[in-house]
């Protein structure tokens, strides 16, 4: 491969030992990182059924950068979380890196979130009274890792998003952008072979957005993993290898 001058500029092409490190390799080329069969989630409000998925088939091949799009209300949000395990199918299947969310308990799908996705919200949702390392490395201390190598892990991933200098700042001392690449860091802490993304770059300016956007096609070129990315921005178009719309709660075809 021919690299361009921004190329070897970039930090990830850093002397090994300096760059993030892959804990997990990633799933064989082309193995379906999801897998889903007449999905479908009911939302049962009062006495009133809402439809936020209605039956949608899905393979997503592992290491895809997936752009979902749909109107506001079209679903979106709602099969992020389900591939997420933030919330549970009403019926149908849906198998995420190998693991069946329409079985098992709590503390199954708690160790799914924990290990196999990384998410990432329009309001980033980091922790206000802890600093950006901190909010980094929470996700892996909760997931038993050992303190000095989350440490070090959350570092290199600050560095290569370009917040090493900011890694004992608090949110309310950031800018939207980097309270963003601050959430893209702790996104990936665990490593996760699945990066969902919901409105990423909702709350940013166009500048920062395309940053953002730049930096997730980045993410899923580096390390291989597998993204997928809900916006109505068309800043993530030039990265998507597979585009998918969601129309009432389907796929549009
Ligand atoms: N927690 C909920 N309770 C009831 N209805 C919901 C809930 N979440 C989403 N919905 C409904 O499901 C549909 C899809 O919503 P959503 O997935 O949020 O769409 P999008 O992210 O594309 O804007 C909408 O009709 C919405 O009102
Ligand atoms: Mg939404």
């Amino acid at each position: 491969m021919v690299q361009g001058k921004a190329d070897r500029a970039h930090p990830m092409n850093a002397p090994a030992g300096t760059r993030p490190t892959a804990v997990t390799p990633p799933s064989p080329a082309n193995a379906p990182v999801v897998q889903a069969r007449n999905l479908t989630r009911i939302y049962q409000v009062g006495a009133v059924q809402v439809t936020g998925l209605d039956g949608i088939d899905l393979a997503i091949p592992a290491g895809r950068l997936v752009v979902l799009k749909g109107e506001s209300g079209s679903g979106k949000s709602t099969l992020l979380s389900l591939l997420g395990g933030l919330d549970r199918l009403s019926s149908g299947e849906l198998v995420v890196a190998g693991q069946d969310l329409s079985r098992g308990g709590e503390e199954d799908l708690t160790h799914f979130r924990r290990h196999v996705v990384g998410m990432i919200f329009q309001s980033f949702n980091l922790l206000p009274t802890l600093n950006v390392l901190e909010n980094v490395c929470l996700p892996a201390l909760l997931a038993g890792s050992a303190y000095t190598a989350v440490r070090r892990r959350a570092r290199e991933l600050l560095e290569w998003l370009g917040l090493g200098e900011r890694l004992n700042h608090l949110p309310r001392q950031l800018s939207g952008g980097e309270m963003q690449r601050t959430a893209i860091a702790r996104a990936l802490i665990n490593d996760p072979a699945l990066v969902l993304a919901d409105e990423p770059t909702g709350n940013l300016d166009s500048q920062n957005a395309g940053k953002v956007m730049a930096l997730l096609a980045d993410l899923n070129r580096t390390f291989k993993r597998t993204v997928v990315i809900a916006t109505h921005s068309h800043l993530a178009d030039p990265y998507a290898a597979m585009l998918l719309t969601l129309r009432d709660g389907r796929l549009a075809a």
